[in-house]
């Protein structure tokens, strides 16, 4: 990230830090304090206000809106850690394991009323952001059930997890980018192209992350690596490598994932040998980059002084070469 970037990421956090979300019960309100409390890289809500940038200079009259993003994509990682059976989010314990299943599904519903009530005070569009983002949040869930139905399918079309993955992860980072054109009254050509340039990158976006969850550092990503790998995630890293495998891989794939009960570390072990073998990273890091450099075109259509394009290049940069 740059320099002005990061000043943004302090605008943004320090506000977090100022929110109150509520008090009693507290077993409702202390596990949102806890997830929002342990950081992030807060991208979405940067989104929304370096798109902003490009049409206006007070961001600081936005960050709530910036906010209610953030609370949003916390609320989605709160549920989606239930459904994956994570342990592990930002190198502490999930809401579901320091807490139980139902606190986290019920801190998770109330911070979707609260990321509503901190959209409600955008100053201009209010209707149309609500509508877009309702249309985001349904296709979030989509995407999010599309994912949970992949894992029992034997494999899945690159085309259709690229669907998923648009719906579960990328159409949030088109609405943040749009949603910063939005509150700025940008025209409706540059929000679309900034929509469009969330989505490209979005898609790259959570295949970085696919890769991640298999040759990431532990200590650094914050989750638990092999994790998609345990529960059977058909990843374009394992679809790739169903499609790619010799009579003997393909043996042991089969077998691994038929497996119902397995030592976790074993399978992890044993499926990251045969991607090695097939040269699968580079593969998957081929297609990341198709995908961001799609962005990049749609970024070059946007009519907005040179400086201003290179500030979202670079942090587009930044997301391909990361590390968590
Ligand atoms: C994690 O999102 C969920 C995905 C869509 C892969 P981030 O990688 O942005 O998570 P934080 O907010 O930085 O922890
Ligand atoms: C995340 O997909 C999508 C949403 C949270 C909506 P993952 O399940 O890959 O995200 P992580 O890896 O747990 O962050
Ligand atoms: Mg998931
Ligand atoms: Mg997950
Ligand atoms: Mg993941």
């Amino acid at each position: 990230m740059t320099e002005n970037h990061l000043e943004l990421v302090q605008l943004i956090n320090k506000r977090l830090e100022e929110r109150n979300y509520g008090s009693e019960p507290k077993e409702l309100y202390d596990p949102i304090r806890y997830i929002m409390s342990l950081g992030g890289k807060r991208m979405r809500p940067l989104l929304v206000l370096l798109a902003y940038k490009l049409f206006k200079d007070d961001p600081e009259t936005v960050v709530d809106q910036a906010l209610a993003v953030e609370v949003f994509h916390n609320f989605t990682l709160v549920h989606d850690d239930i459904m994956d059976n994570a342990p592990l989010r930002r190198g502490k314990a999930t809401v579901h394991e320091k807490w139980d299943a139902n606190t986290a599904i019920l801190s998770g519903d109330v911070m979707m009323v609260k990321a509503y009530d901190m959209l409600l005070d955008a100053p201009s569009n209010l209707k149309q952001i609500v509508r877009d983002f309702n249309a985001c949040a349904a296709g979030v869930c989509e995407g999010q059930q599309l994912d949970m139905n992949f894992e029992t399918l034997a494999t899945v079309d690159e085309s259709a997890y690229i669907n998923m993955i648009r719906l579960k992860t990328a159409v949030l980072l088109g609405f943040s980018l749009k949603l910063g054109a939005m509150l700025a009254q940008s025209s409706k050509e540059d929000a679309e192209l900034l929509y469009d340039f969330g989505v490209s990158i979005g898609i790259g976006f959570q295949l970085k992350d696919d890769l991640l969850d298999v040759y990431g550092d532990q200590t650094k990503f914050g989750k638990q690596v092999g994790g998609d790998i345990i529960s059977n995630k058909k990843t374009f890293l394992l679809l790739k490598a169903l499609e790619l495998a010799n009579e003997d891989q393909r043996k042991q794939l089969d077998y691994w994932l038929g497996l119902e009960t397995f030592d976790a570390v074993a399978k992890v072990e044993v499926v990251r040998a045969i991607y090695d073998a097939i040269g699968i990273e580079a593969l998957t890091k081929a297609k990341m980059n198709e995908y961001f450099d799609h962005g990049f075109s749609d970024l070059e259509q946007l009519g907005i002084e040179e400086e201003k394009r290179t500030s979202l290049k670079r942090f587009a940069e930044y997301l391909i070469d990361r590390e968590h």
